[in-house]
């Protein structure tokens, strides 16, 4: 059976990754391919419960290590229950974030140490990490003015601007520690333009997996 690819998108908070990433997904779904959209934290109903803890804005007191800690655990649930499976049938999975996240929020700008966020994280996966991850890259300033355009904001969005400048840096040392799985694109142009360009790059990775 034809082994299906597994795509993460990651960006900073503002980066227009949601937006981008369902509607590449819509437009892989239009082109006949075989598809699942999902995301971290959540995707399944268990990630989506550890999900509402972890975002939830009242809890304040939680911990650093308890936070990177859930989102692995979550990361776990939704991987074997949602991600394999589908990799096992041969879709293309559009991940919403993954483990790059966690190095670089909790390992980075929480401090913990990317070794450590690793290691747990090692547990959570197994070795599955993804074929390719689009990186949708804003400057920190953009990316916060979208944040203070948001409704609603989680308690991560509440974090400090030091906070949002510690994961932008954290996202440097990603895309060069990882940087043979990186696709950068820049996520400042107009939308049109953004899901463009990453479309076409989605379907180079396709290509180039057949
Ligand atoms: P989202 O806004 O992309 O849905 O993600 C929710 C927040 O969770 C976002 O601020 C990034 C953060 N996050 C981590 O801190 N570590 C992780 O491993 C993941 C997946 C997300």
């Amino acid at each position: 059976m034809k082994k299906g690819i597994f795509i993460t998108f990651e960006g900073n908070d503002g980066s227009g990754k949601t937006t981008v990433s369902k509607l590449i997904y819509e437009k892989l779904k239009e082109a006949g391919y075989s598809v699942v959209y999902t995301r971290e934290p959540g995707g399944i109903d268990i990630a989506e419960q550890i999900r509402d803890v972890i975002l939830d804005p009242k809890n304040t007191r939680m911990d650093a290590r308890c936070e990177a800690l859930l989102y692995a655990a979550s990361r776990r649930q939704h991987l074997v229950e949602k991600v394999l499976p589908a990799l096992a049938e041969g879709s293309v999975v559009l991940c919403d974030r993954f483990v790059d996240s966690s190095l670089v929020y909790q390992g980075i700008a929480r401090g913990i140490g990317v070794e450590e966020v690793y290691r747990i994280n090692e547990f959570a996966i197994e070795g599955h990490m993804p074929n390719a991850t689009i990186f949708l890259s804003v400057d920190l300033e953009t990316g916060l003015q979208r944040i203070e355009c948001r409704g609603e904001k989680d308690r991560l969005d509440n974090e400090t601007a030091l906070f949002h400048e510690r994961v932008a840096q954290g996202y440097e040392w990603v895309k060069q520690e990882f940087a043979d799985r990186m696709h950068i694109i820049d996520a400042t142009k107009q939308l049109d333009a953004v899901v463009e360009e990453t479309l076409q790059e989605v379907l180079n990775i396709i290509k180039e997996h057949d």
